[in-house]
């Protein structure tokens, strides 16, 4: 983590949680958090759509610093897509950050690179910051294809922004093999591929872009890892699945990435 760019730490809720107990899981997070200790660290919680409304009214009604998510958007403002929701829909539920090309999505839903970055871009249209996730399989991994895999998604999902708006955005590093399989990645490697893909945004984007670009670190994430993963210069926080469901180690994951 450097300390020119603020920690963000992601709970994708992924499809978990009716809207009753998302209501029950967000209310026992702000419990839980200690704002004393999370003061420089930004929080996001993404629910399903489904939730989305519910948890708003709770984070507005009891002015919780924690900002509202969504786990992706379609990239046109409406129209004929039945089953989709469009980013000036979320935007209006004040949603600030929203998950574009989750592996999920491209793996399970057929999301290729491009329509990721006619999300990324509609995210932005609609005055969101997208958190766009890339990342490898196992198989790449281990033939050495992470670099090409990483930074060819990254290099699609970027095409046609603004330094401005690369400086301001998230890329989130899951490494496909890592997610959901207790399996993480260690700091050492995670930090070597979030390096890599600030360098490449320094050099398609200029410096300024990639010394300003949140790079986050997603697989398998828990309090026992977050210390470790943190403390890597260019990791400037976690998209967290599985342990976000659980109110008081998402907690212990903020309050460990602030200290
Ligand atoms: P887990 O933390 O459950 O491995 O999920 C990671 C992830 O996909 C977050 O988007």
């Amino acid at each position: 983590m450097s300390t020119a760019r603020r920690p963000l730490i992601s709970g994708n809720w992924k499809m978990n949680l009716t809207h009753l107990e998302a209501i029950h899981v967000i209310q026992k997070v702000s419990y839980s958090i200690d704002p004393g200790r999370y003061s420089h660290v930004d929080v996001s919680v993404h629910p399903p759509f489904t939730a989305l409304r519910s948890v708003q009214t709770v984070l507005e009604a009891d002015d919780i610093s924690i900002a509202l998510g969504a786990q992706n958007a379609h990239w046109e403002p409406s129209g004929a897509y039945t089953g989709e929701i469009s980013p000036l829909m979320l935007a209006k539920l004040n949603v600030r950050y929203v998950i574009v090309g989750h592996s999920e999505r491209r793996q399970l839903f057929g999301e290729t690179d491009d329509m990721v970055a006619r999300k990324v871009a509609a995210v932005f249209k609609a005055g969101m910051t997208p958190i766009m996730c890339v990342g490898e399989t196992l198989e790449e991994r281990e033939a050495g294809g992470t670099e090409p895999r990483v930074l060819g998604q990254l290099q699609a999902g970027l095409a046609g922004l603004n330094p401005e708006q690369v400086g301001s955005m998230v890329v989130a590093y899951e490494p496909i093999w890592a997610i959901g399989t207790g399996r993480t990645a260690t700091p050492d490697d995670a930090q070597a591929v979030c390096a890599t893909i600030r360098a490449a945004v320094s050099s398609d984007h200029g410096s300024q872009a990639g010394g300003s670009i949140r790079v986050q670190y997603g697989g398998s994430v828990k309090r026992s890892n977050i210390g470790g993963l943190m403390a890597q210069p260019d990791i400037d926080g976690a998209l967290v699945g599985g342990a976000s469901l659980d109110p008081v180690e998402f907690a212990e994951i903020v309050a460990f990435s602030g200290s």
